[in-house]
């Protein structure tokens, strides 16, 4: 299965989540084949919106995050639940910009994957090293010690878990994607080490993919898919990928 989605981080109010549907809607032949999955995660005021238009969605939708507790006194949290609530089948955990911007850890990413495993929820949980990192041997260290920590006692091996491999360096504005070999590498490993402690995976690639490059993530045999950010803020364009896509 190819995994192929976007977050739209903090963009998009709600007249702007409906054009975006809008389109969606009338280009859904592009995004209805069946080994693909595609996927978008907006913001959390969208998703009722999202809910609203579910039966015309051929794609899933989630949410860019979620507490690890099920409820409870977190004044501007949201729970497991509440994204259920709102048809979300899938939960981003951890991306780069909330670990530098929120304080989020390893430790919190490991008890929300728990919680979305139970609420059957996909967890994609974002890894990646901060710094361009030749020496695979060091690259390799640091991801294990991500990994070792992120899927610690995982109770529900069987499910679905996706990582996107999102090496910080190549994320947003003013960066570039990573070359697929060193992409390869990371994957590759990931995989490895991620299939000690869970029954099955899917890697996908994300940071500064776009029209111009998502070809070679796609063909490659070591990943699984691609998670895109500033190339699929406009629907047109991303349309325009999933066109592509379908076509390979
Ligand atoms: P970008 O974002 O494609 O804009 O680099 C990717 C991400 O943060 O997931």
């Amino acid at each position: 299965m190819l995994w192929v989605g976007t977050s739209w981080k903090m963009n998009h109010n709600l007249p702007e989540t409906k054009k975006y549907l809008n389109i969606l809607i009338k280009n859904s032949k592009y995004l209805s084949n069946p080994k693909i999955k595609f996927f978008i995660i907006p913001p959390f005021t969208s998703l009722a919106l999202f809910n609203k238009y579910k039966k015309k969605l051929p794609f899933i939708y989630g949410a860019q995050n979620m507490h690890w507790e099920e409820k409870g006194a977190f004044t501007g949290e949201v729970s497991a639940s509440m994204l259920k609530s709102c048809g979300c089948q899938i939960v981003e955990i951890g991306h780069a910009e909330r670990i530098k911007y929120f304080n989020e850890n390893l430790i919190h990413m490991n008890k929300k994957i728990n919680l979305a495993l139970k609420y059957n929820l996909i967890p994609l949980v974002c890894i990646g090293e901060a710094k361009y990192e030749k020496n695979i041997l060091k690259r390799k260290k640091f991801l294990n010690k991500q990994i070792e920590i992120l899927l610690k006692k995982i109770r529900n091996r069987k499910k679905q878990i996706i990582l996107a491999y999102e090496p910080i360096w190549a994320i947003g504005g003013g960066n570039k994607a990573a070359n697929i070999d060193y992409c390869n590498e990371s994957i590759h490993y990931i995989r490895e080490s991620a299939l000690k402690r869970l029954n099955k995976v899917s890697v996908l690639y994300g940071g500064s993919v776009n029209e111009k490059n998502y070809t070679k993530f796609i063909e490659s045999k070591f990943i699984d898919g691609i998670f895109i950010g500033r190339a699929a803020l406009d629907a047109k364009n991303f349309i325009k990928i999933c066109k592509g896509i379908n076509k390979q």
